[in-house]
């Protein structure tokens, strides 16, 4: 089928001062709530009061008087899920690695690339040079694309700066995107990415300094979450304990970069931290899982740069499944191993290439990708939540998970409001 002749405008106006209450009706609605796969309600509806979601549920159950006081919408039977949380992204930094991608296809691998001085510190090298604007505006370019598919809340880590003022500059450029656009924005420390040139030989040293930027960050307001990068070119557990224990000093939640490239047994370190999610996880052990199981970590698995690494070590999806571990999914976006900018590509990657259902994946952007960034308020279509979500040219979500290199979002709802960059995308 095809909504996209849906009515881009409310078809019936509200009446004058009731302009914050709207009814949507007549959707396929995947909720992700309650007991039933998908959440599923087939001729449901959804009552909009200022940002919030006021009522969800059966079209023909519509509470008395909903009617009369809402501006209205038609959606023709048009699929309704939430908004997509994409709660892993280096979405800030400057240049990019297309020449490293060359290098590899000549057969250097990434790590070899890394140690060689490439690799994340070439990038480190292009954000320093980036001024505030420039940062600022490949940033919103990314996260525009983002949106355009149907994303409303994006995770951004720094790591492309390490050192104190360039660290600042990228998670204040990840602040302004959130003033500047209709989404909203997490932002993540990652000083402890990679050692920058200057301390050469002296990780320890690194460390020790770099922790210190935490509490001034923290102060400033420009950071709601602190992540590594434990592995054998990133730090070690024991460099990533020191990190870690300054976080919770400062009452931050803690994630890690953890068994992306050898297993360090990371996971099991930050599930000691109560970790929000644990991310990659490609050499994760059933030891890990079994701290992730206990200490409520979400598993964040990244089929873009799994895929842009030709890694031929698969998650241990299986055994996640089978522990009970919540499962997300995210772009990874970042020049280096995963310059993919579609989220609804990697539903369709987390099928194909990690075996995860159609449903999995859609939790794992939607629900579970909100609990990885701690937020209870988003990822579920329930009353009470944000109104953030998407309107697709689809009957059902398992449609949007099966096609790839398409983007069939039709209509955005951040907070209540349409988003007009994504109705008016002329669609051929
Ligand atoms: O999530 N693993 C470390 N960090 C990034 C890659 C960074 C880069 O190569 O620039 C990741 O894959
Ligand atoms: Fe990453």
């Amino acid at each position: 089928m095809s909504t996209a002749a849906a009515p881009a405008a409310p078809s019936r106006p509200a009446p004058p001062g009731a302009a914050t209450r709207r009814l949507w009706r007549h959707a396929r609605l995947a909720t992700f709530a309650g007991a039933q796969p998908w959440g599923w309600i087939e001729d449901g509806a959804l009552v909009i009061e200022g940002a919030r979601i006021a009522w969800v549920g059966a079209d023909g159950d519509l509470p008395a008087g909903t009617h009369a006081a809402a501006e209205e919408v038609d959606l023709q039977g048009a699929l309704v899920t939430p908004g997509l949380v994409d709660a892993h992204t280096h979405l800030v930094y400057g240049g990019d690695r297309a020449g490293e991608f060359e290098q590899r296809l000549q057969g250097a691998s990434y790590e070899e690339i890394a140690r060689a001085g490439g690799g994340i510190r070439s990038t480190v090298a292009a954000t320093r040079a980036a001024s505030d604007d420039a940062l600022f505006a490949g940033a919103a370019r990314r996260a525009r694309a983002l949106m355009a598919e149907g994303v409303t809340t994006i995770e951004v880590k720094s790591g492309y700066g390490l050192a104190e003022e360039h660290e600042a500059r990228c998670l204040a450029a990840a602040r302004r995107l959130a003033r500047e656009l209709p989404v909203c924005i997490r932002t993540t420390s990652l000083a402890a990415h990679a050692l920058p040139p200057e301390y050469a030989g002296r990780p320890d040293e690194y460390i020790d300094t770099a922790v210190t930027w935490l509490a001034g960050q923290r102060s400033r307001g420009l950071v709601d979450a602190v992540d590594a990068f434990c592995d054998t070119i990133g730090f070690t557990p024991a460099q990533t304990e020191r990190v870690f224990a300054e976080a919770k000093r400062l009452g931050l939640p803690v994630k890690l970069h953890a068994e992306q490239l050898s297993d360090q047994d990371g996971a099991a370190l930050a599930a000691r931290f109560g970790a929000l999610s644990c991310d990659h996880l490609e050499h994760l052990s059933p030891r890990g899982i079994a701290a992730m199981k206990e200490s409520g970590t979400v598993a964040m698995l990244l089929p873009g740069a799994f895929y842009f690494l030709r890694e031929t070590k698969l998650p241990p999806v299986a055994a996640l499944r089978e522990a009970g571990v919540p499962m997300a999914i995210a772009t990874d976006h970042n020049p280096g191993s995963s310059p993919a900018l579609s989220l609804v590509l990697m539903l369709n990657m987390a099928c194909t290439l990690f075996r995860l259902t159609p449903e999995e994946a859609w939790r794992g952007v939607t629900v579970h990708a909100a609990r990885a960034l701690g937020l209870a308020d988003r990822g579920t279509l329930e009353a009470g939540q944000r109104a953030d979500f998407a309107v697709w040219d689809a009957e059902h979500p398992r449609e949007i998970a099966y096609r790839f290199g398409h983007n069939p979002c039709r209509r955005r709802v951040f907070g209540g409001d349409e988003d007009p960059a994504v109705t008016s995308i002329v669609r051929p």
